[in-house]
């Protein structure tokens, strides 16, 4: 038994950031994006195309803080009342820190008392949000969760709402063509990290498994040639649809044991979110087999039905792209290693795993992913 969901309609191709006037529909909306060039172009195209928006926030940095989040709340509350609908044009910081807004009810210590206590879902608010990636990443358009971090406290939360999930996802792969090569190879692991993590996930259904399995096959096939061809429109086209399979995948799933290994890896050394996520695939590839069931067969259906061998070949992938896979390549100190790996199957996204932890560990110690004991 099983049910799938998402209510997010999906606008997708070339040149179709011309319709955000119409999907706006003379609606009061304000603006969340970066600070710079192009995106302060596409603000103003918006505005020319539909009036001028009631709140611009311009100054989302990577990995939206519980600092940020604060001043930028505080300066949207004047005028959260006012607001119909939240454009948010970016990545995934930009996406998620719309989200946050969008609950924020006009300050952000409800959404950090919602987040510490579980506490106050009533006091949050759900503006509606309109997305409009401009990396082919974290599928945030599509899902119904933010990760917010507290750099300051080392810790990382998870904002997660049926409301927070975007009424449109607006997937234009024009937007995605100046995106730096380091970028491209992060979101795109990032893609693939999230269909391959919704396969060996206990919540993996058979509709999120044919969307990750679009995805992980699309991604294995066209990220290497994009990252030496930035500028061609086909790939950049095959990486965003790729992307919205994995968001529509692990919309219903939630991510798993790479993620959550990830995260104090992000937060101590500094290492991008995709990458993060990515590196250990292998490993974890490693330790499923025998999961048998439907996930047996999509993950067959990607790498083959040796899954060993698939993980060599994935393992290739990787170190051809230029992505170290043991934890000594980010400068992460041995006594950390075990500690990482324990803490990641402690939390919520660990449990998800479908595989056996001890095939894990013990693959990740024999492969010289960690060390120490
Ligand atoms: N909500 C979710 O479901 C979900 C899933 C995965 C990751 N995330 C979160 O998303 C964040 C990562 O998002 P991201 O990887 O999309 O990157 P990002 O939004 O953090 O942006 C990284 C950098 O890329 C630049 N950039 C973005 N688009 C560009 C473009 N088209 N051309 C040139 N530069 C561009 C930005 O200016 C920024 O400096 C992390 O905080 C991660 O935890 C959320
Ligand atoms: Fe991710």
């Amino acid at each position: 038994m099983w049910s799938y969901v998402n209510p997010v309609r999906v606008v997708f191709g070339r040149g179709r950031f011309g319709e955000l006037d119409a999907l706006v529909n003379g609606r009061r909306y304000g603006v969340v994006t970066y600070p710079d060039a192009p995106f302060s172009d596409l603000v103003d195209t918006l505005a020319r195309l539909t009036g001028n928006p009631v709140a611009v926030i311009d100054d989302v940095a990577p990995n939206p803080d519980f600092m940020q989040l604060e001043g930028q709340a505080a300066r949207m509350a004047p005028v959260a009342r006012e607001l119909d609908v939240i454009v948010a044009i970016g990545g995934g910081s930009v996406i998620d820190t719309a989200k946050v807004l969008a609950a924020s009810n006009g300050g952000f210590a409800t959404v950090r008392r919602f987040l510490e206590t579980k506490l106050g879902s009533d006091t949050l608010s759900n503006i509606p949000i309109i997305a409009v990636p401009t990396t082919s990443g974290t599928g945030s358009e599509v899902t119904s969760w933010a990760t917010v971090w507290d750099a300051k406290a080392g810790r990382k939360f998870s904002l997660a709402r049926h409301g927070l999930y975007p009424e449109t996802a607006l997937i234009d792969p024009d937007l995605m063509l100046g995106k730096p090569r380091d970028l491209t190879l992060a979101t795109g692991l990032d893609a693939l990290s999230h269909a391959l993590e919704s396969l060996w996930n206990v919540n993996a259904n058979p509709i999120s498994a044919n969307h990750a399995v679009a995805a992980a096959r699309s991604i294995l096939k066209h990220l290497p040639p994009l990252l030496d061809d930035l500028t061609n429109i086909g790939l950049r086209a095959e990486m965003a649809e790729a992307a919205l399979h994995a968001g529509l995948a692990f919309s219903n799933t939630k991510t798993a044991i790479a993620h959550n290994i990830s995260y104090p890896i992000t937060l101590g050394w500094g290492v991008p979110h995709g990458v993060a996520c990515a590196f250990t695939l292998p490993l974890v590839l490693r330790s499923v087999a025998g999961v048998g069931g439907f996930r047996a067969e999509s993950l067959t259906a990607i790498f083959g039905p040796d899954l060993e061998a698939g993980a060599d070949r994935l393992a290739d992938f990787l170190t051809r792209l230029g992505v170290g896979l043991r934890f000594d390549d980010y400068g992460i100190p041995a006594q950390e290693h075990r500690r990482i790996l324990d803490d990641a199957f402690a939390g919520e996204r660990g449990q998800n795993f479908a595989g056996s932890p001890e095939r894990l560990k013990a693959a990740a110690a024999r492969s010289g992913v960690v060390r120490g004991s």
